[in-house]
């Protein structure tokens, strides 16, 4: 009787993605803590309405929200950017608008990370053309490496190098938003580079 050999059909392992601790969870919330201490200094004794990038933005409005004193409301928009690198085609659209007019209020735009700009730029322009009171950006993080708008935000968390990060409300295919820090993201050993 032939000997039949046994084929064993490994199954490949796609390699791990791996998040190295880029900045810890206690060092974000003390970083907001001062940066909301700025913000209400800035405008003492102000109603101040908070725009929030969904879905990014929200851990940080909600921290930073809970830590400005005083009157403060908030809201939400989306954008979606067209294509696969969409970040530098710079084509971005709305999905969904704020619920309320942001007519002679001051508005605070909060945002996950500046890298290209182009969001904010379109978000900016849109706002401006509603006539606000004052309108100022705040951001977690700032890749100052990556810009292409000349967009300039008037809160800055931490500037980091260019490197794709997560966590904090970042995402990789809406995953790791729930990470509690902000880390780099590694696929399979190799860190992933932003497009
Ligand atoms: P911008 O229009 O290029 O400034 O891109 C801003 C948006 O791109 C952010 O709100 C994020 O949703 C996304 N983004 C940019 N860099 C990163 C990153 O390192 N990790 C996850 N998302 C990023
Ligand atoms: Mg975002």
């Amino acid at each position: 009787m032939p000997r039949v050999r046994k084929v064993q059909n490994k199954k490949e392992k796609a390699p791990a993605e791996k998040v190295r601790v880029l900045i810890t969870g206690a060092k974000i919330q003390s970083r907001i803590k001062e940066m909301a201490r700025q913000i209400r200094k800035d405008f003492a004794g102000e109603p101040l309405h908070l725009v929030s990038v969904l879905k990014g933005g929200v851990f940080f409005l909600t921290d930073l929200a809970r830590n400005i004193p005083g009157q403060v409301s908030f809201d939400f928009i989306a954008v979606a950017s067209y294509g696969q690198n969409t970040h530098s085609s710079g084509q971005v659209r709305l999905t969904r608008d704020l619920d309320s007019s942001i007519e002679g209020k001051t508005v605070i735009v909060v945002e996950d990370i500046l890298d290209t700009g182009m969001t904010l730029q379109y978000l900016l322009r849109l706002f401006q053309q509603r006539k606000p009171k004052h309108l100022r950006v705040a951001v977690l993080l700032d890749k100052p490496g990556r810009r292409l708008a000349a967009v300039h935000a008037d809160y800055i968390g931490f500037s980091i190098p260019n490197e794709f990060v997560v966590g904090y409300g970042l995402d990789y295919s809406e995953r790791y938003r729930n990470l509690p820090y902000v880390g780099v993201l590694s696929l399979g050993g190799k860190e992933r580079e932003t497009v």
